[in-house]
């Protein structure tokens, strides 16, 4: 028996990177996988096919996470093709940095646009199927430097703050329709995201972490499967810093 049988997840910019593994780990506890990602193309048709490995139902849909409408009409897509959501996360996540006297506004709104706002967006939409269920999980999906800021990236670090407070707000309004919304903030995790950094700052960042290591996708997966199961079924609005005991 799995931790997550007969569950149906959702899971935002799941095509790779730590959306895919927490697709990949949800799948071989028995929950069906529907995810979205900007499009569905080679990569993410290989992503379903990896899922569906795992002997459960899945689905990629291409969406703009940020984009309120489109949010819906996904949402009442997954909803007609797999008939409940029992499991939110609220993964996209894009970085534009920048020293604030150099940023620009765009560079600004799309970092709010696709990582606080899509979680609105799949949270409005997601939330009134989840009320009829009378129950459900949603996790976003925020970053070590939501909780303690970051220099250069004032735009990233706001939309992980923003993450934060949403999830303990929603925690707040919906516990008692059985709702439960926590936070997960990563550290320093390697994937496509953190790939193009230099050596020599992710040689400096690993520094700084007491157990020496970056992070894996599969690190956060785990813990996303905790705050997703019944195991944690008395757990609602925390954020769980992933990040190896990083002091920043
Ligand atoms: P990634 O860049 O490897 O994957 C992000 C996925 O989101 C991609 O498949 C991308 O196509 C998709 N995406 C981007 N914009 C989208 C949109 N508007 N609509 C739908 N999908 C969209 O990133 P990674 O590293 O897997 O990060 C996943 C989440 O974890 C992000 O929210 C990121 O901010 C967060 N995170 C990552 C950390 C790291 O060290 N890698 C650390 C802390 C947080």
């Amino acid at each position: 028996m799995g931790l997550l049988d007969g569950k149906v997840a959702l899971i935002t910019g799941a095509a790779r990177g730590i959306g895919k593994s927490i697709a990949l780990k949800f799948a071989s506890e028995g929950a069906n996988i529907v995810f979205t990602d900007l499009v569905i193309d080679d990569n993410a048709s290989n992503t379903v096919k990896e899922i569906e490995a795992k002997g459960v139902k899945a689905k990629g849909y291409a969406s703009n996470a940020a984009n309120f409408d489109d949010t819906a009409k996904v949402v009442a897509e997954i909803q007609k093709d797999f008939g409940r959501i029992d499991i939110l996360v609220n993964n996209a996540g894009i970085t534009r940095d920048g020293l604030m006297l150099r940023m620009t506004e765009k560079q600004w709104d799309m970092v709010i646009n696709v990582n606080l706002k899509s979680a609105f967006n799949f949270i409005h939409a997601c939330i009134p199927i989840m009320m009829r269920q009378k129950k459900g999980s949603i996790i976003n999906m925020a970053s070590v430097v939501g909780v303690h800021g970051n220099a250069g990236q004032a735009n990233y670090a706001a939309s992980k703050a923003g993450l934060i407070a949403l999830a303990k707000s929603i925690a707040q309004e919906m516990g008692s329709r059985g709702i439960r919304a926590n936070a997960i903030a990563p550290g320093f995790i390697i994937t496509a995201m953190t790939a193009s950094l230099s050596d020599d700052i992710k040689a400096e960042w690993c520094k700084k972490i007491p157990l020496r290591r970056g992070g894996t996708p599969e690190d956060i997966a785990d813990v996303a499967t905790f705050l997703a199961s019944d195991l944690s079924s008395y757990v609602s609005g925390q954020v769980i810093q992933v990040d190896g005991g990083m002091n920043m």
